[in-house]
């Protein structure tokens, strides 16, 4: 039996200035009270001006949600704080799924050298975080030459939609790879409107943390339905990555969702439709009950001003946390693994003084393997080799 752990995260040289400089800067020309403060640079004073406004928003986020969320981002203050320190936060998680799944992002890229084109879509975008993890990401990136990039953003809240636009823009203009190379456009409707507008084949779609925020009725949820129904129209490349919060309720919602996309025959009922986590393409073993499938990845988010607000938050990380499901393009389906492997999607349950257990994901019900001790493995770790599995049919 072997383990496999995350390859270790790392960030591309523009994160720092992009959350160091970047954004704090931004935010002082654009949200600054007064006039006299807006060209100078970002300093303690400002941190601790813009810091109320982190400390409520954060309390919103970890407030358990009833369906309904305020509209926040009609506030200036609570833009300004989600740039500030939200956008680090989500970015990095989104970065850190770029490097969990390289071969996805490889398919976006092959995708998009095919018409020269690398067309981002990113839906309930708010100040587009998700695409400017891209951004940085792609930087970062070989044989990129001959490619130009089409970013369409939607959002049913202008403000903050158009905050994104002009980061998209300000990072592009700093970079002789992106100048002039994008053509960004933004949408204020709903991101379920979003393959009616969308124009041909997409490498890329992003979706972050918007799915918590939908309310929970019949009619909502219709729109959800249809709206993925016909996104996947659209999908090519990389296909689709669906971020949420870590939280039962958010996780839960997401599984229940990749079940639904199943069921109703919106994706071909194999494990090539899904880049991740699931590699099998039945029913989620924790799509309801006391488990939840999320993850913790080691990481460093890296950032000074990030890293003060985090502290005066009481809130000093070293993980990134996040529910997630990436579906596969049907150009690019995803690859089948070994028949033995399992994703583990538990922390180690009990610690005897010779064994542990960890859940492994299997369709339905997740299967209890107790392993020695010694053995080193985390939630979201693969696990390859002969172990008895409780479905002797589910071979691939
Ligand atoms: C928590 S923010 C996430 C923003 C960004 N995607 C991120 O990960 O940082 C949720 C966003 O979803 C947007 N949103 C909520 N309902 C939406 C809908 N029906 N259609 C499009 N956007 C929506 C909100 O306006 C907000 O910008």
């Amino acid at each position: 039996m072997r383990v496999y752990p995350p390859p270790p995260i790392t960030f591309p040289p523009a994160w720092h200035w992009f959350v160091d400089e970047l954004l704090p800067s931004y935010v002082k020309k654009h949200y600054s009270p007064k006039e006299a403060w807006k060209e100078k640079p970002f300093g303690e004073t400002d941190a601790r001006f813009f810091f109320r406004g982190i400390e409520e928003l954060s309390e919103l986020f970890t407030d358990e949600r009833s369906g309904h969320v305020p509209p926040y981002f009609k506030h200036p203050r609570f833009r300004s704080s989600y740039l500030l320190y939200f956008i680090p936060l989500q970015a990095a998680k989104f970065i850190t799924l770029f490097q969990l799944h390289a071969k996805a992002m490889a398919a976006a890229l092959s995708h998009a050298r095919i018409s020269g084109k690398l067309k981002i879509v990113d839906l309930g975008a708010g100040p587009a975080t998700a695409s400017l993890a891209f951004l940085i990401w792609f930087l970062n990136q070989p044989e990129t030459e001959g490619i130009s990039l089409e970013w369409d953003g939607f959002d049913t809240e202008a403000g903050i939609l158009k905050d994104g636009k002009q980061l998209i823009e300000l990072v592009a203009s700093q970079f002789p790879k992106l100048r002039n190379k994008i053509q960004a456009r933004t949408h204020t409707v709903s991101w379920w409107d979003a393959p009616g507008i969308l124009n041909g084949e997409n490498s890329l779609i992003l979706m972050g943390n918007v799915l918590n925020e939908m309310p929970q009725n019949p009619r909502a949820e219709e729109n959800q339905f249809h709206g993925f129904k016909k996104l996947f129209t659209k999908m090519n490349g990389g296909g689709c990555l669906i971020v949420e919060p870590a939280s039962r309720s958010s996780s839960q919602l997401l599984s229940q969702l990749r079940n639904s996309f199943f069921e109703h025959s919106l994706l071909p009922a194999s494990p090539t439709s899904l880049w991740g986590p699931c590699l099998h393409a039945e029913k989620c073993p924790l799509s309801f009950g006391k488990d939840w499938c999320h993850f913790s990845v080691p990481v460093d988010i890296p950032g000074k001003w990030f890293k003060k607000f985090s502290k005066a938050l009481s809130s000093e990380r070293q993980w990134v946390k996040f529910s997630y499901v990436w579906i596969a393009s049907k150009d690019y389906p995803a690859p089948l693994t070994a028949n033995t492997s399992r994703r583990v999607i538990s922390d180690p349950l009990s610690v005897g003084k010779k064994n542990k257990i960890v859940l492994l994901c299997e369709p339905e019900q997740p299967k209890r393997l107790e392993i020695p001790v010694q053995i080193q493995i985390r939630r979201g770790d693969l696990l390859s080799g002969d172990h008895p599995t409780s479905q002797e049919n589910f071979r691939r």
